[in-house]
């Protein structure tokens, strides 16, 4: 039931940006192609579409139809998938494999790597600001405003500056946290407080769905790490092993691998009170909050 929610999501949100990256939209110019395929390549076929699923559901707790969402679902998917791409850029990560493929830098070039995510960026808020996102303009401009805060300097891309900085540094367990909350939770937090924008969530509401997005953002980081830890190339399609090697600031190299699971059971349930107030219409949530702690990719 739940694997087939989390596909048909996927599906949707997968035609949608087909078309959004085949050329719908305006513009004065037309894209190089080398261009538009490299975005394509970077952000089609392939991922969990975790993001857009949790968006979608959460909207669906207010009885938001999968198409109203559907949108904002995809520019949030735009907005991971340049973050990906950035990530396993040489002057990052440096990661030969992504989505079981060669990296965007290694099918195309690092330039274009550079660009194919800048433009994904650039798309994501192109189609948050369109008026089919959302028809009532106060609810696209939260919209707006809740994903350029999740991405920029206060969000993702800050904590993507800490995690690089983390090397050679000694963190502590709240410096790894506030790490991880700004370069993962917080494009997670946003996913579900877009769902709740869109359903026109109650401001208690909201606060119960950005609690839940910051505890699970915090689940699905910890689970990547022990991933990293512990799974294989295969299995992930991207390496592993490569955490440890690179002196990644994690809560495993901090606690260990026992104490690290044991912390990734103890947000899975703090997750799923923070759901309480929603009762069954939460459920879907809750399965999603356990689906991020024992997925094996
Ligand atoms: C990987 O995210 C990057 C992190 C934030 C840890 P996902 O595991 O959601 O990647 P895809 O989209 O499924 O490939
Ligand atoms: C990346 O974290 C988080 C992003 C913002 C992309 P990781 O560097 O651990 O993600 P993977 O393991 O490469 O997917
Ligand atoms: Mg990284
Ligand atoms: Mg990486
Ligand atoms: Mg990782």
């Amino acid at each position: 039931m739940f694997k087939e929610r989390l596909e048909a999501n996927a599906r949707l949100v997968e035609d949608r940006l087909q078309d959004l990256l085949n050329g719908e939209g305006e513009g004065d110019f037309a894209p190089p192609q080398r261009l538009a395929e490299a975005m394509r390549y970077g952000s089609l076929g392939g991922g969990k579409r975790l993001r857009p699923h949790l968006l979608i559901e959460s909207a669906a707790i207010f009885g938001a139809e999968r198409e109203a969402a559907l949108d904002a679902a995809a520019a949030l998917e735009c907005v991971h998938c340049y973050s990906l791409i950035h990530d396993d850029l040489p002057a990052m990560d440096d990661d030969d494999l992504r989505r079981g493929r060669p990296t965007v830098h290694k099918a195309f070039d690092d330039a274009t790597a550079i660009l194919a995510g800048d433009s994904l960026l650039t798309l994501a808020f192109e189609i948050m600001a369109r008026e089919s996102t959302h028809s009532d303009p106060a609810a696209r401009s939260r919209l707006t405003l809740g994903l350029a805060q999740a991405a920029g300097w206060r969000g993702m891309a800050g904590g993507q500056m800490l995690d690089l900085m983390a090397p050679g540094q000694t963190l502590d367990a709240d410096e790894i946290a506030l790490l991880q909350a700004m370069k993962t939770g917080a494009l997670l937090k946003f996913a579900c407080e877009a769902g709740g924008i869109i359903g026109g969530a109650s401001a208690d509401d909201m606060a119960a769905l950005s609690r839940y997005g910051a505890t699970i953002g915090q689940a699905f980081q910890l689970a990547d790490d022990l991933l990293d830890a512990e799974g294989d190339a295969a299995t992930l399609g991207k390496a592993a092993g490569k955490d440890e090697a690179a002196g990644k600031a994690t809560l495993i190299t901090l606690l260990g691998l026992d104490a690290a699971k044991a912390r990734l059971r103890e947000l899975e349930q703090k997750a799923v009170r923070a759901l309480e107030p929603f009762g069954p219409r939460g459920e879907m949530l809750a399965t999603t909050a356990d689906f991020i702690i024992r997925r094996t990719h």
